[in-house]
């Protein structure tokens, strides 16, 4: 089993220039409820650290460039962000951590859900303890 997924924007530009678009249940692979997006990350911070009980997300970086860590709570993968047409696809029960933000960076998110703080499983040992369940 893959802890995360590539999913490739479907490019919509031409000689003016390039184009994305992204539609929930189609593009995305769910219904879109929330939009965010990190940007002016200050040199040397990593973020994340946490996992979602129930929650998709698809993280892309339109501009610059940022590297994310995924752990399934068997096994841990990198990927660097670095290209405005593809994203990681992250479902539930998956531990994140993102480093390495260019000063130029903005990472969108697009989550299936409402933000809700009691989703998050911010204890990496209890996240460990609940993903062998
Ligand atoms: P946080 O989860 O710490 O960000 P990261 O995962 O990058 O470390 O979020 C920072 C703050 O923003 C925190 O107070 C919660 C708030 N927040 C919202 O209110 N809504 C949201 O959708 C998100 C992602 C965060």
């Amino acid at each position: 089993m893959t802890i995360f997924n590539w999913i490739n924007f479907p490019p919509l530009g031409d000689s003016r220039g390039s184009l994305v678009a992204l539609e929930g249940n189609k593009t995305i692979p769910f219904d879109i409820q929330r939009v965010y997006y990190i940007f002016d990350t200050e040199s040397g911070v990593a973020r994340g650290f946490h996992a979602h009980k129930q929650l998709q997300q698809v993280a892309v970086c339109v501009t610059g460039k940022c590297r994310m860590i995924l752990d399934d709570g068997n096994a841990r993968e990198e990927a660097w962000l670095d290209s405005p047409t593809k994203g990681v696809f992250i479902k539930d029960m998956v531990w994140r951590e993102m480093y390495d933000f260019s000063d130029d960076c903005v990472l969108l998110v697009l989550a299936s859900e409402h933000y809700d703080k009691v989703d998050y499983i911010r204890d990496y040992q209890e996240f460990l303890k609940e993903s062998k369940k």
